[in-house]
């Protein structure tokens, strides 16, 4: 098939658009005899009889499988540097009860920047001493909760902070360990990274502070430090970045010895997934390795001794084992000059992925309840909302046949899709549900409109019965 030349560069058209892309699909993925797609054992057409859509569907072994695997290999290989390796995941990429305790049975601790999923991860009976406490302005009352709750860490973002958690630490009568993070001037993006001397942002304190801010921490009886912190990006690809960034924070580390105890050295998350069938993120087994002969290297070279090293993914655990189900609507053909575009109308959108249009990002589909061997045609899965920024995959081929009541699949929506989503245009939020071994449970419900009217004062008893009755009609099994 030609290339259509409303597709970007990067997208050629494809052999088959009905295969699944290597590196792009939860583990278990696979097209059954009748050409569904089943995840964990289940088809997609089961998980929309029983569920609806749109639906967030999770492959529960292959997320614990990444944690279990990333923790593994990054304590094989700083174990080869003579160093341990505390693995956090970061909550913010998508938490519920179940992933949360998914990671402590892998052996990850839990990274937290607020209050609410402090509470959620407290809910799943995370033992405190677990989790790590982030935020570029927890509020007293967060602050005063973690060191009540006795977080293991506090990372520290701001001078303010300090004498903050130093007091909430003294009203709790505990000693809170704290991170201070740093700002080391490299800025990774997917490809590429910049390394400037000063950094114009939200997050951590400048690079020439520190010191005076360390001895700030340790002047305070109520606080230990442990080490420094510094995060420099989100989906990167390659060890240059990390690279740059350790050898930075090595050089500051090593300042910070003379003048006490620096147990730690916490590099971050950041580890980039594939969304389309041209990323190549790196593995974690050759990041964990590259990771450690840089640390090793640096340390040597100062002469100083390897610290325990705590890591913070989040999207590299969750994204890849994650897609989205939806139904097709409407198809429309888009004539722009010779050539056509093929929209493709789902029944979520912005709503259950904002990615798309916050950062541009791409995504790929396949028709999920059927295979066709109908000419691929160029398609853009667009949303249900008002609003022409609303793309869910912004390009892809699919069988030119594609028609409404269709079902497709988006792949490696694990991370930041369930967790940025909103109500925009008054839609709920879709159920998530963790397939295994061919079961599949809800983990976290949809919201119903009557949710969605719960919490406007305005809305009378009767108007809420009527909504209640009328829902129930509508919806799906136990999702809703
Ligand atoms: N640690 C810290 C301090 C962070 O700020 C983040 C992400 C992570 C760890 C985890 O990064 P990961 O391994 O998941 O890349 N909403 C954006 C991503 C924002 C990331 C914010 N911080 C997106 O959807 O691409």
């Amino acid at each position: 098939m030609a290339h259509n030349p409303l597709a970007p560069e990067w997208l050629s058209p494809p052999a088959d658009a009905n295969t699944l892309a290597d590196g792009l699909w939860p583990a278990t993925a696979q097209r059954a005899e009748d050409g569904a797609i089943t995840i964990g054992g289940v088809s997609a057409p089961d998980l929309a009889a029983r569920f609806g859509t749109p639906l967030y569907v999770v492959d529960e072994a292959d997320v614990r499988t990444r944690a279990a695997d990333l923790r593994t290999a990054f304590d094989t290989e700083f174990a080869r540097i003579g160093t341990s390796v505390r693995v956090y995941y970061a909550a913010k990429a998508f938490l519920s009860t179940d992933i949360a305790r998914w990671m402590v049975e892998a052996g990850l601790n839990i990274d937290v920047c607020s209050g609410g999923e402090l509470a959620v991860a407290l809910a799943a009976g995370v033992e405190p001493g677990r989790i790590g406490f982030h935020g570029n302005n927890k509020s007293r009352a967060e602050i005063d909760q973690a060191t009540r709750v006795g977080v293991g860490t506090i990372i520290i973002d701001s001078p303010i902070e300090i004498e903050r958690v130093a007091e909430a630490a003294v009203r709790n009568g505990v000693v809170q360990n704290v991170r201070l993070r740093v700002n080391s001037g490299v800025h990774a993006h997917t490809h590429e990274f910049l390394a400037t001397s000063h950094e114009d942002q939200k997050f951590g304190v400048v690079f020439e502070d520190a010191p005076a801010l360390v001895a700030a921490i340790r002047a305070q009886p109520s606080l230990a430090f442990l080490g420094l912190h510094c995060h420099i990006g989100s989906q990167i690809f390659g060890v240059d970045g990390f690279a740059e960034s350790a050898s930075r924070l090595l050089t500051l580390h090593t300042e910070l010895l003379a003048g006490g105890p620096v147990p730690e050295l916490n590099l971050g998350g950041g580890f980039g997934i594939a969304y389309t069938s041209v990323d190549d993120p790196t593995p974690a087994r050759r990041l964990a390795a590259g990771l450690a002969d840089i640390v090793a290297a640096e340390c040597a070279s100062r002469g100083i001794p390897v610290p325990v090293i705590a890591i913070e993914p989040g999207r590299v655990i969750v994204g890849p084992a994650g897609v989205t189900l939806y139904e097709v609507g409407t198809t429309k053909p888009v004539r722009i000059g010779e050539n056509t575009r093929l929209y493709v109308s789902v029944d979520g959108g912005m709503s259950d992925n904002a990615r798309p249009a916050l950062y541009g990002a791409e995504y790929s589909v396949r028709l999920a309840d059927r295979v066709s061997d109908a000419p691929a045609a160029l398609v853009r899965v667009a949303g249900k909302h008002c609003e022409s920024g609303d793309i869910v995959v912004n390009a892809d081929y699919l069988p030119g046949d594609v028609a409404p009541g269709d079902l497709v699949m988006v792949p490696a929506t694990g991370a930041y899709c369930w967790s940025l989503a909103s109500n925009y245009n008054y839609l709920g939020r879709p159920a998530v549900v963790a397939v295994l071994d061919g079961g599949a449970r809800v983990i976290v419900r949809g919201e119903t409109i009557e949710d969605l009217l719960a919490r406007d004062a305005g809305v009378s008893d009767a108007a809420h019965e009527a909504t209640a009755t009328r829902s129930t009609d509508n919806m799906k099994e136990t999702t809703r």
